[in-house]
C-alpha cells in the first residue's frame, strides 16, 4: 500500500532509489516519482503514471543528480492514478517535496481552511494537504521545518509515514510515522536510508532502526539519527540487525516471485519448523508457549483475528485448536472484529494472524483486544514489522520475503506455526495422548518431503491450465480442514486470473450453489482419503449429474475417484489435520498457471497491493 525510499549520503542518490522503488513495487504500482535535490541545490521532481519501469523512462533524458532523494510507488487512496496524483507533492511555493503512505482522514477539513488561507491545490490526494498544511505552518509561524512538521501533526488525523526534502535544507531528509511501516538503515560511510520495509535496505547495510508510531527523524549524512516525538521530547530507538539476504529479494530464475515461493515451500516450512522441533523429531518448543505458557494453556477461548489468506489459515488453525486442545475458537476478520463491539474477555487469547505484520484491520483488531484486557498473541512473517511489535508475544512463521502480491508460502507457514502451537497446547492441556502427540509430530517434520512431491504435479496443472481459461466462474469444494484451502484456493484464482471462483464447503452445495452447475462450470474438488472421502464422493456424483465438469484433488493411488472426475492431481497421504498444507500446492499452482495463460501480470494483480496498511 504505497512504497517509500529515501537516501541521504555519498552515492548517487538515483539509481538507489529506482531499486528501491523496484524492490517495494508489490506494495503499489499504479504510479511513481521521486524528488531529488541536485548538485545546484534544485529540487527536482518526476512522476510518471503506471510501473516504476515508465518512471525510469520518464526520468531518462532529464537531470538526475545529487546525493539527497525520496521516491515513492503508489496504491492509489484518494485520487485516480495519474501523474499529477503520484507523489512527491510540492508545497505552494516549491519549496518544500513530500510522500506519502498511509491516509489523512481529516484531509478535506485542513484543506478547505488552507483554500480559505489562498493556497491552490494541484491533485485530488490527501497527501498533498500535509506538504501544503507544513509550508503553511512554517512560513506563518516562522519556524523551522521540523518544527513545523511537529505543528502540522498535531493536526493531522490519519495514518501516514511520510519523507520530506527541502530544498532550502540541501543536507537533511524529515521523516515521521504514524501506523503506516517506515525503516531507517544506518550506512556504515554516515548514509541514511529509508524504506517501508527492509527489502530496498538490505543491500547496503544490515543496521536498521524501525521506527514507533509518533517519531519522527532527521537525516543528515555524517551525524547520528535523530529521532523526537511530535512534542519534541528525543527519542532512543534501538538498533536492530536485519537478516535478509538479497537472493530471497530476487526472482533466482522464475519468471515470477509467485511461482519461486510456491517452489520455495518445503525449505521454507523446514526454516519454519527448525530449532522449534527437536532432532528427535518428537518435542515441540515454542519460546513463546514456555514464556507465557499459564496465559495459554489455561485460555478459556481462543479468538483468531486476520484478512485474507491469513484468515483463512485462522480457520484451519480454528479445527486444530478444536480438535486437539478442545479449547473453542472464533475466527474473525479483523475489519469485521474492529467495529462489531465483541466481547472479549481478560482469559481469551487473541490470536492475530499476518503475514505483512502492517495490516491495518488487525492491527485496530489487536488494539481493542489489548484495551478489553485480553492476552494478544502474533503469527507474523515480517520481522520488526509493527504486529510482532503490538502483540503480548508471538511467532514468527520464518518463511522469508515474501513478494508476490498472492500470499502462498506465508499461508503454509501459518499453517505449520498452528499446527505446531496447538500440539504444544494439546500436549500441555494432555488433550491428546503422548503416543498422538509424537506421531503427528514426526508427520509434520515428514510435511516438506511430500510438499516436493506434491510439486511434481507443476507439469500436469501447467498442461492443464488452458482448459479453464475460458471460465468466468469456477467453483472450489473442499469439507473439514480443506474447507478454508477451498476458499484459498478459489481468492488465489481471482486475485491474479481476474476469475469469479467461490468456495465452498461441499455438502452445502445443494443449499444453494448447485443452481450454477452447467458443462461451462469448472469444479475443483478437494478429495483427498480422509473420514468424509465418500461424503465428497457423493457430492461429486451430484457435480456430475447436473453437467459440471469435476477435477479432483485426491490421495496418490485412488482409483474411485479417478472413474468420476475429468481430471485427477495426485498428492501425497498425510494425516488429515496437515492435509491443507499438501493441498495448497496444486490449488497455488492452478491460478498461477491459468494467469499466466491469459497473460496477467502475476506478481502485480490490477488494483491490488501486497501490505494493506489502510482501512
Ligand atoms: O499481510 P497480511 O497477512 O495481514 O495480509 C492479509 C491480506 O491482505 C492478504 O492475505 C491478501 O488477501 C493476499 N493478497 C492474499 O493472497
Amino acid at each position: 500500500m504505497c512504497g517509500i525510499v529515501g537516501y541521504i549520503g555519498r552515492k548517487e542518490a538515483y539509481p538507489i532509489l529506482i531499486k528501491g522503488l523496484q524492490r517495494l513495487e508489490y506494495r503499489g504500482y499504479d504510479s511513481a516519482g521521486l524528488a531529488l535535490i541536485s548538485e545546484q541545490s534544485q529540487l527536482n521532481v518526476y512522476k510518471a503514471k503506471g510501473k516504476v519501469a515508465d518512471l525510469e523512462a520518464y526520468c531518462s533524458e532529464k537531470d538526475i543528480s545529487g546525493y539527497v532523494g525520496i521516491a515513492h510507488t503508489r496504491w492509489a487512496t484518494h485520487g485516480e492514478p495519474s501523474s499529477v496524483n503520484a507523489h512527491p507533492h510540492f508545497s505552494a511555493s516549491g519549496r518544500l517535496a513530500l510522500i506519502h503512505n498511509g491516509i489523512i482522514e481529516n484531509y478535506q477539513t485542513l484543506k478547505d481552511k488552507l483554500s480559505k488561507r489562498g493556497i491552490a491545490f494541484r491533485s485530488a490526494t490527501d497527501t498533498e494537504v500535509l506538504v501544503q498544511l507544513i509550508e503553511y505552518i512554517m512560513i506563518s509561524n516562522n519556524l523551522e521545518l521540523l518544527e513545523a512538521v511537529q505543528v502540522a501533526l498535531h493536526q493531522v488525523i490519519g495514518a501516514y509515514a511520510i519523507a520530506i526534502l527541502d530544498r532550502n535544507h540541501p543536507d537533511t531528509i524529515i521523516c515521521a510515522r504514524q501506523s503506516s511501516p517506515l525503516v531507517v538503515g544506518l550506512g556504515s560511510d554516515g548514509s541514511f536510508y529509508l524504506a517501508s520495509d527492509a527489502s530496498p535496505i538490505a543491500e547496503y547495510t544490515d543496521q536498521v532502526v524501525y521506527l514507533n508510531d509518533g517519531d519522527i527523524a532527521v537525516l543528515q549524512e555524517g551525524e547520528t539519527l535523530h529521532v523526537v516525538n511530535i512534542d519534541n521530547v528525543t527519542q532512543h530507538p534501538k538498533v536492530k540487525q536485519i537478516d535478509v539476504t538479497l537472493g530471497q529479494l530476487e526472482k533466482g530464475g522464475y519468471p515470477y516471485f509467485m511461482l519461486k515461493e510456491i517452489f520455495e515451500q518445503p525449505g521454507c516450512l523446514r526454516d519454519c519448523m527448525r530449532g522449534r522441533i527437536n532432532a528427535d523429531r518428537d518435542k515441540i518448543t515454542l519460546s513463546a508457549v514456555i514464556d507465557f505458557r499459564e496465559k495459554l494453556v489455561s485460555a478459556r477461548r481462543i479468538i483468531i483475528v486476520g484478512c485474507g489468506t491469513s484468515w483463512h489459515a485462522g480457520l484451519i488453525g480454528k479445527q486444530l485448536f478444536e480438535s486437539l486442545c478442545r479449547i473453542p475458537v472464533e475466527v474473525e476478520y479483523a475489519s469485521e472484529f474492529r467495529y462489531r463491539e465483541p466481547v472479549i474477555f481478560p482469559d481469551d487469547v487473541v490470536i492475530a494472524i499476518s503475514q505483512s505484520g502492517e495490516t491495518a484491520d488487525t492491527l485496530a483488531a489487536i488494539e481493542l483486544a489489548r484495551k478489553s484486557g485480553a492476552f494478544v498473541f502474533g503469527i507474523c512473517n515480517a520481522i520488526g514489522a509493527s504486529i510482532p511489535r503490538q502483540t503480548s508475544t508471538g511467532v514468527y512463521i520464518h518463511v522469508g520475503p515474501e513478494i508476490g502480491v498472492a500470499s502462498t508460502k506465508a499461508f503454509t507457514g501459518q499453517v505449520t506455526v498452528l499446527s505446531m502451537l496447538a500440539l504444544t497446547l494439546a500436549n500441555e492441556r494432555h488433550t491428546i495422548s503422548e503416543e498422538m502427540y509424537k506421531e503427528m509430530v514426526v508427520e509434520l517434520t515428514q510435511i516438506p518431503d511430500k510438499m516436493e512431491q506434491a510439486l511434481k504435479t507443476n507439469e500436469q496443472i501447467e498442461r492443464l491450465a488452458p482448459i479453464f481459461t475460458y471460465a468466468k466462474n469456477c467453483l472450489y469444494l473442499g469439507r473439514g480442514y480443506n474447507y478454508p484451502v477451498a476458499l484459498e484456493g478459489a481468492l488465489k484464482l481471482k486475485e491474479i486470473s481476474y476469475i469469479h471462483a467461490e468456495g465452498y464447503p461441499a455438502a452445502e452445495m445443494k443449499h444453494g450453489p448447485i443452481a450454477l452447475i452447467d458443462s461451462e462450470m469448472p469444479v475443483f474438488v478437494i478429495a483427498t482419503r480422509d473420514k468424509l472421502y465418500e461424503k465428497v464422493i457423493s457430492n461429486i456424483q451430484e457435480v456430475r449429474a447436473r453437467g459440471g465438469r469435476v477435477t479432483a484433488l485426491v490421495t496418490e493411488g485412488d482409483e474411485r475417484i479417478t472413474q468420476i472426475a475429468d481430471h485427477v492431481i495426485e498428492l501425497p497421504d498425510t494425516l488429515e489435520c496437515f492435509q491443507p498444507l499438501m493441498v495448497s500446492i496444486p490449488l497455488q499452482l492452478l491460478a498461477y498457471h491459468i494467469a499466466v495463460c491469459k497473460g496477467k501480470d502475476v506478481d502485480r494483480p490490477r488494483n491490488l497491493a501486497k501490505s494493506v496498511t489502510v482501512e
